[in-house]
């Protein structure tokens, strides 16, 4: 399994302050993943991520790695951590997400997921077999099972037949990790993701039948997909009472800081989210006090910082009315020193949320973040 050692519960909500440990270091929890789907954090280059925005851990796509450059690259390389000249470990998810969202014709059975590659629509079938293998190629120091991640709104009876095969894929998952060896002489750790869309029998049922198998740790699956903000909410408590205390929850896919806030207080320690990269290349950026559109002509003359609170190295740097003329001229400039504020945004808002629980003011902050973080302005 993999351990999470605890530093702080906090007494008025079920956030905890923790660390976890793989062979490329430490990871102090809560923590915000930045995603590297095709092993790069776009518009970033690994040098600030390590140094400036201060990553403790990066997310890439079997999918995305598997179509392009390959495994046979990625082998030769020496895995992705040489490739992509990342020492500080890498989760990959499996797959099971992006060939849902990403892929055309996809044609679900028994075994596995067959679909058309998005880039030039060759056909490829994914089994859990292959994803656990095409992950070890990779050399990710956590890798994800294959499963299903239901849409929204979705029937019942679809919800059920789909956390049904997910359970049947994650005893798949799990022998075929057991019958292979990492490549790179690192350790790599599996989890399970739990499904059940909004149904909360469902979720259990899931959570139990994942339990069963003793996955290294466990993550919520199937969420963030369209569902009420509130309804969110609501199944991962839930959810999170049926993981186990002792190893990082993971909450995939999420998302805005307020959505982030609000699931530590409900027992999450691990999240990702393309929001922060996405946002900064469409001129959006987050601050302590909302959201800007950097587009706007009211910052053409405003030589303050994107945030007068943030001490990364764009705001230390550069001001509004620069970051705006980048935009504006559409220099790739623009892209980089925005995603660096909104990735070191983001590591903040957990690095302090991790302070706030161990000195037992969490609850107090986070609601007050919580308003200031959602204006906009
Ligand atoms: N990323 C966001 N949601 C999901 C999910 O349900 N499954 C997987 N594999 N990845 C995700
Ligand atoms: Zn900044």
């Amino acid at each position: 399994m993999l351990k999470l050692n605890l530093i702080a519960k906090d007494k008025n909500s079920k956030a905890r302050a923790a660390w976890f440990e793989t062979d490329h270091g430490v990871v102090e929890t809560p923590i915000f993943m930045p995603v590297g789907t095709q092993g790069t954090v776009k518009a970033v280059n690994q040098f600030y991520l390590e140094h400036e925005i201060k990553a403790h851990i990066v997310l890439s796509n079997t999918y995305h790695l598997y179509l392009r450059p390959g495994t046979e690259i990625l082998e030769a390389a020496g895995g992705l951590h040489k490739f992509m000249n990342w020492q500080k470990p890498i989760l990959t998810d499996s797959g099971g997400y992006q060939v849902f969202s990403l892929t055309e014709l996809r044609k679900l059975k028994e075994n596995g997921v067959e679909f058309r590659s998005h880039l030039d629509g060759s056909k490829h079938f994914f089994t859990p077999e292959k994803v656990i293998q095409i992950q070890r190629s990779i050399g990710s120091d956590i890798m994800m099972v294959l499963d299903e991640c239901a849409p929204y709104p979705c029937e019942y009876e679809y919800a059920k037949k789909s956390v049904q095969l997910t359970s049947n894929w994650a005893v798949l998952n799990k022998n075929a990790f057991y019958n292979s060896e990492p490549r790179y002489g690192h350790r790599q750790f599996l989890f399970g993701i739990i499904q059940g869309s909004v149904y909360k029998d469902l979720r259990k049922k899931s959570a139990e039948d994942l339990l069963e198998l003793d996955f290294d740790s466990y993550a919520i699956g199937g969420l963030a997909v369209g569902e009420p903000t509130e309804m969110m909410y609501e199944l991962v408590d839930y959810t999170t009472d049926f993981m186990p205390s002792d190893r990082p929850r993971y909450l995939m896919g999420v998302g805005r800081p307020e959505n982030i806030l609000e699931s530590i207080a409900r027992g999450v320690d691990m999240f990702d989210c393309v929001m922060p990269t996405r946002n900064a290349r469409n001129a959006n950026v987050f601050t302590w006090n909302g959201t800007l559109s950097m587009r706007n002509a009211k910052y053409k003359d405003d030589f303050k910082p994107l945030d007068e609170n943030c001490n990364c190295y764009t705001c230390r740097n550069f001001t509004r009315a620069y970051l705006r003329h980048l935009f504006v001229a559409e220099e790739i400039l623009a892209l980089e020193l925005a995603s660096i504020h909104n990735l070191y945004f983001y590591l903040e808002l957990v690095r302090i949320a991790r302070e706030k629980i161990i000195d037992g003011s969490f609850i107090i902050w986070k609601n007050q973040v919580v308003e200031k973080i959602s204006l906009k302005n």
